[in-house]
């Protein structure tokens, strides 16, 4: 990685190397729709609250086959779906020609134009070490307008580390049996094991030192959380 504003990127991580191998695989891609078990009518209303609307302008990072800013197109003025993985992207695309669809992620992304009102990311930051979700936070708290929302969904444990093994077996033992269904055991221990989803008392820390209060908290299963967070 190149030079940008005169800062070596040599020591940032490369967002689409480490977007996760299952992601830049065309196959595993092609069946993720059925995977993801997103609510859409749920995360649109969700959405919608929080000021999704006619005039809004709408960046939805780590959008994966683009399920949501496909469907957010419709109410927006203008929605970008950014994300590192061409397998997904090339999906996104072919649902949608209404977004503008970017290869980026959220070290990398720069917006061109108005700052966006709404910025949704879900189940794409725990690509991120603990670190680089600090940077990531940063640059969401500076692309978003003032007074803009950053609606964000992820995998973040809300437990203590002393109940860590109980916690995450219950978890395991509610997993998919097959791959087609949903995540399967292995696939939640690869998750738990080389991915980066951290505690919700070191998480909400993160969000409030860059800049964001957190407005609406839900920790569905004590994993699933979705933060309402509102742009100082
Ligand atoms: C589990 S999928 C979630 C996709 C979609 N948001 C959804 O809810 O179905 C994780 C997505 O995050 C993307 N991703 C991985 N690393 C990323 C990064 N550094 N920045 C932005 N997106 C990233 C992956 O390419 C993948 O599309």
């Amino acid at each position: 990685m190149g030079d940008r504003g005169g800062v070596s990127r040599a020591w940032y991580p490369n967002e689409r190397a480490n977007a996760g191998p299952e992601h830049l695989d065309a196959e595993y891609v092609a069946g993720y729709d059925v995977k993801t078990q997103l609510e859409l009518e749920d995360a649109l209303s969700l959405l919608r609250r929080h000021g999704l609307g006619s005039g809004t302008t709408f960046v939805d990072l780590g959008c994966g086959t683009g399920l949501v800013a496909a469907a957010a197109a419709g109410e927006a003025r203008r929605v970008v779906g950014v994300d590192p993985s061409p397998a997904m992207l090339e999906l996104a695309r072919g649902r949608s020609d209404a977004v503008e669809w970017i290869e980026a992620g959220f070290l990398t992304y720069d917006h061109a134009g108005d700052p966006p009102r709404l910025v949704h990311s879900r189940h794409a930051l725990h690509h991120l070490a603990d670190f680089w979700k600090g940077v990531a936070l940063a640059r969401l708290h500076d692309l978003l307008a003032p007074g803009g929302v950053l609606v964000l969904r992820d995998l973040v444990y809300d437990f203590e580390p002393g109940d860590a093994d109980r916690r995450i077996e219950e978890w395991l033992a509610g997993a998919a049996r097959t791959p087609a269904e949903g995540w399967t055991r292995g696939e939640l221990e690869t998750h738990v094991c080389s991915e980066h989803s951290t505690f919700t008392w070191l998480f909400e820390p993160l969000l409030a030192h860059a800049g964001f209060e957190i407005v609406e908290r839900d920790v569905r299963g004590g994993i699933y959380a979705t933060y309402v967070c509102r742009r100082s």
